[in-house]
């Protein structure tokens, strides 16, 4: 979508992943969909440095609302859990540097049963511009996957036209994929600035892996369409919650890099542990992940038989100084760090030299020659993240 905005993929925060629709916040003080729970992301991602690294974007997701709407017919955020509204909650992450986040539903109901935008869709639209939100993103649930093609673009433009630059966040393509209608990716990149593809990411390697597999299976129809103003989205970073090891939460920040995926956390961040919140702050990642010419990267070898180097696979991105980011990838789960070699065919790789450094800094820089077979040693269900830059 060209309205100036994601020019590189959005980064920040948003709570589905890991608060989903908590909302008693008698019994879960710390956890519940609640202004609370938006006021101490927003301190964290100022104090603790995620704004300097670029996560700029905190997100409510679903379950803000109340279940009726008001007398005028206006959407309601919930009285107990927001009860200063949600300009004074616009305000305060404003102040702070930060933008505001918001979730509605195309349908007649959020995917969580609460009201949902079909039939008012101008009134909510003025709402949210009442709100100063900066960033929508709009579910699908309760709407038949075939209206999506005329209705995300109708609701777009009238976004649009308030003026007030929104991003656009559009789960169209996810629904559609979901019942076997080929989605438009072209339209979709024209009138989105982002969009769900695929599957919601659960806290769980099987879950991660699952869409990082999806999205290499798919890339021939997937990665052309995205570009400045305009990505693919995987769906939240699980990092630092339950079901990843630090080897699988460093997949994941690799991947979704290379993926020039959105990077929206959904995490604790006043118990995150230190050894993922390094991996969320890794600026190296996050500037291939921000990589200006947007090129989204390829899975471009996977060993899939039996044999030598099963369960392995690269992912390669192509960035605008004309370095590679080259992931090296194992699904294995035999016990040792697994060491490989791979040809510079096999990396799809001009012959040439290249300096080659390590991402998450546990090797240090080497040289490899034009034509030198590349040594990779990978832990189990993990990944060596190199930069390969060509020396001339
Ligand atoms: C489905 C979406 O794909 C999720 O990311 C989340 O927004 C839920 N709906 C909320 O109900």
């Amino acid at each position: 979508l060209n309205n100036g905005l994601a020019l590189t993929p959005p980064m920040g925060w948003l709570s589905w992943e890991r608060f989903r629709c908590i909302t008693d916040c008698q019994k879960y003080p710390q956890e519940c969909i609640s202004e609370n729970l938006i006021k101490r992301t927003a301190d964290i991602m100022i104090s603790e440095g995620y704004l300097n690294a670029g996560y700029n974007y905190v997100g409510i997701d679903d379950c803000w609302l109340e279940k009726t709407r008001g007398p005028d017919g206006r959407m309601v955020p919930d009285r107990e859990r927001f009860p200063s509204g949600m300009k004074a909650l616009s305000d305060y992450i404003h102040e702070r540097g930060l933008k505001f986040g918001m979730y509605q539903d195309y349908g007649n109901f959020t995917c969580a049963g609460y009201p949902g935008v079909l039939g008012n869709e101008k009134l909510d639209i003025d709402t949210f511009v009442e709100w100063e939100i900066d960033y929508l993103k709009l579910d699908g649930c309760y709407i038949q996957p075939t209206d999506m093609d005329a209705g995300y673009p109708q609701f777009g433009k009238m976004l649009n036209e308030t003026g007030r630059p929104i991003l656009y966040s559009c789960s169209w393509p996810a629904y559609q994929e979901d019942a076997k209608i080929l989605p438009d990716y072209a339209a979709i990149a024209e009138h989105c600035n982002l969009w769900r593809n695929w599957d919601d990411i659960e806290d769980s390697w099987a879950s991660m892996t699952k869409i990082m597999n999806w999205f290499g299976d798919n890339q021939d129809r997937l990665a052309e369409h995205a570009g400045p103003g305009h990505w693919n989205d995987p769906d939240m970073l699980l990092i630092g919650n339950f079901g990843l090891t630090v080897d699988q939460a460093r997949v994941q920040m690799a991947v979704w890099s290379i993926l020039a995926a959105p990077l929206l956390m959904s995490v604790d961040l006043a118990t995150i542990k230190p050894e993922f919140k390094e991996i969320l702050l890794n600026r190296d990642i996050i500037a291939i992940d921000q990589d200006v010419l947007g090129k989204q990267g390829l899975r471009i070898w996977k060993k899939t038989d039996a044999g030598p180097r099963k369960g392995l696979e690269i992912w390669k991105r192509e960035l605008s100084d004309g370095s590679l980011a080259m992931a090296f990838v194992s699904q294995r789960d035999d016990g040792i760090p697994y060491a490989a070699n791979f040809t510079f065919e096999e990396m799809q790789l001009a012959n040439q030299a290249f300096d080659v450094q390590d991402l998450y800094k546990d090797e240090s820089d080497k040289l490899l020659q034009a034509n030198q077979e590349f040594e990779v040693r990978i832990n189990p269900s993990g990944v060596k993240f190199y930069k390969f830059i060509p020396k001339n």
